[in-house]
């Protein structure tokens, strides 16, 4: 990575606030993801984290700034921010059930009018997912916890996304299923993307991100390199049971 690249964010979020209704949860957040980084967000239940991503991808009013490489997105559609590559993967996944996985990794690509690179990319997700191959004809509401997870993260990625946030990716999935996203998250992000990680597993995403940011009642408490926040007591007490 070069200079120029790490001082100016892909991401750069301002004094954002947002809620349900007449609600507040988020209260003036502020951070910065850089190109390629591995970001994570930790909290607790309730913190807000799922709120901010639903407020990035334009899916609740917010107020404040959200600028993607200077280009400012409160007040864009949902579809507008997803065509821009701000791709989220929601907690739960929201597979299509009923379609292939074929087809689910398809539909990620929708907005796409190159044909011939999201043929490369399906062949390059089947690469990174050996498993979604071998399924690629199954319907997605039939498979494992942890090959829906996979297929979510595949589809994302169909989108050639710049940024993709991913929400609670480890919940439900087996430790060794999860150590393998995490594996795959690194070699995308070696690839070049950009990945904002929302996890209540705060070792695992402290172990994998290269930053974090630590949120409680809608405010950002803590941040910095991951590896200093995994050994700040602060941290260590409220998030990692020491
Ligand atoms: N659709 C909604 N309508 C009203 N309030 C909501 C809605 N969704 C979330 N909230 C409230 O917003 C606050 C933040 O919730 P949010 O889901 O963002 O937290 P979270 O950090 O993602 O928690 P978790 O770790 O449990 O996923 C909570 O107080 C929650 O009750
Ligand atoms: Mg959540």
């Amino acid at each position: 990575m070069n200079a120029p690249e790490k001082t100016v964010p892909l991401l750069k979020v301002d004094n954002l606030s947002a809620g349900y209704g007449e609600m507040p949860v988020l209260h003036g957040v502020q951070l910065e993801i850089y190109q390629a980084e591995m970001v994570a967000l930790v909290g607790s239940n309730g913190a807000g984290k799922t709120t901010l991503l639903r407020a990035l991808s334009g899916m609740l009013p917010s107020t404040g700034s959200i600028a993607m490489n200077g280009r400012e997105l409160v007040g864009l559609t949902p579809d507008q921010i997803f065509g821009l590559g701000l791709v989220q993967v929601p907690e739960g996944r929201q597979l299509f059930d009923r379609m292939t996985v074929q087809d689910n990794l398809l539909m990620g690509s929708y907005r796409r009018q190159d044909n011939a690179a999201i043929a490369r990319d399906l062949d390059k997700m089947y690469a990174i997912f050996p498993r979604m191959a071998e399924r690629r004809r199954q319907l997605a509401g039939s498979m494992s916890g942890g090959e829906q997870q996979m297929c979510a993260i595949a589809r994302a990625l169909m989108a050639a996304p710049v940024l993709v946030m991913i929400d609670e990716m480890s919940l439900g999935l087996a430790p060794v299923v999860t150590q393998e996203l995490m594996e795959v998250l690194a070699a995308i992000q070696r690839d070049g993307v950009t990945v904002l990680l929302v996890e209540q597993d705060v070792q695992l995403a402290l172990s994998g991100a290269d930053r974090a940011y630590v949120m409680e009642t809608g405010r950002i408490v803590h941040s910095g390199p991951a590896k200093i926040l995994i050994n700040d007591p602060a941290v260590q007490q409220a998030y990692l049971g020491m």
